[in-house]
């Protein structure tokens, strides 16, 4: 029996549209950046109505943000639609494609709208997300066309190792197959990692100025592939949105003109609040969690039954919030996200304190 095509992400209309709480550890993407605190007029976003196919000087500013060549650089709306159209380019109805779990939902919906065969490798609690690359090849078989994980990790945050990495595309060229990383969270990375697209050949990486630069309005995504590759989801981009919003890129080029800026104290930030929250988890023997050391996300396991208990609670009497594990498949984790400001993160972890108390 083939599996029902998903047509939507229901994770990501509860995302968008779930009621609003003062302190919530939902978000993912750091502070929004305000565009008008760089230097720029009106004039510069050239406002003549045309658009600009593959707009050379945004091509020009991703490739030197990720050191690779020009030719490698696909640009689209967001690393959303960055990993539809790689996928789009790289599976064909039937195609079996690994898939890490638990995962980010969307990449799963994206497949089995694509017609893919999904399969799962597992990224397990107990070896704190690792990628295990003898996993994913037991879960391998001569017909994996794609194996598809996100890096950092999303939920957990777990940074893979670029010798888990080389191995699994070892394994993925073996029986001529990609691997396609989500890497929306690699520049939150301790100490900054380079993309895996420079890895070889096999390796296909996505990303934004979402999550770590906090301009995901902008909706500035990006594709590395080899060129070849490259070349062909241009070109499936001629179906799907043809020209990218032009101002849209032109503020991107702002943006990359001035990314230091724009990061500012994010780093700093994150690192503050992961220490927190390490604190936090290590205080309470109703949650198990490996010390975050990288990234805006991690996800810890309560010994509890459904987390979503935990949210509702959060919701109901402390104005707070977290995502509960069944938006990932595990329903007895949850996710916590590093993104509020300092004050307000170290109130939103007193209160998920006072609710997991309450419902001890
Ligand atoms: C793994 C992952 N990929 C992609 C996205 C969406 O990013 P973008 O705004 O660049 O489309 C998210 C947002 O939650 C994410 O967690």
């Amino acid at each position: 029996m083939t599996a029902r095509r998903i047509m939507q992400s229901d994770y990501m209309h509860w995302a968008k549209f779930k009621a609003p709480v003062r302190y919530a550890l939902t978000g993912s993407e750091v502070a929004h950046f305000r565009m008008d605190r760089l230097p720029w007029t009106i004039a510069d976003l050239d406002l003549d109505g045309a658009s600009h196919p593959r707009y050379p000087a945004l091509r020009e500013a991703i490739a030197n943000h990720a050191g690779v060549r020009v030719e490698q650089v696909v640009a689209a709306d967001g690393t959303s639609m960055a990993n539809f159209v790689a996928m789009a380019a790289l599976i064909r109805p039937g195609d079996e494609v690994l898939i890490e779990f638990p995962t980010y939902d969307p990449v799963l919906g994206a497949a089995s709208f694509l017609g893919a065969d999904i399969r799962r490798f597992e990224r397990k609690h107990e070896d704190a997300f690792r990628l295990d690359p003898a996993v994913v090849e037991a879960a391998m078989t001569e017909r994996t066309r794609l194996i598809v994980l996100t890096n950092l990790h999303n939920p957990s945050g777990n940074l893979a190792s670029e010798e888990d990495l080389r191995a699994v595309g070892e394994l993925a060229a073996r029986v001529g197959a990609r691997v396609l990383i989500d890497e929306v969270y690699i520049d939150a990375a301790v100490p900054p990692r380079r993309s895996a697209a420079h890895l070889g050949s096999e390796f296909v990486t996505t990303n934004s100025l979402t999550k770590v630069y906090g301009l995901s309005g902008l909706r500035c995504g990006w594709i590395l592939a080899e060129p070849e590759l490259a070349e062909r989801m241009w070109r499936l981009n001629d179906l799907f949105g043809v020209n990218q919003a032009h101002q849209a890129e032109r503020l991107a080029c702002i943006a990359f003109a001035h990314l230091e800026e724009v990061a500012g104290g994010n780093a700093a930030l994150l690192e503050r609040n992961r220490t927190a929250f390490n604190a936090f988890v290590a205080g309470r023997s109703d949650l198990e969690c490996a010390p975050a050391e990288h990234g805006i996300t991690a996800f810890p396991r309560w010994n509890g039954s459904d987390t979503q208990a935990i949210d509702d609670l959060l919701r109901e009497r402390y104005d707070a919030s977290v995502v509960a594990g069944r938006w990932f498949e595990m329903p007895k984790h949850f996710r916590v996200g590093f993104a509020l400001p300092g004050d307000d993160f170290d109130e939103a972890l007193n209160r998920l304190g006072a609710a997991l108390d309450e419902l001890m």
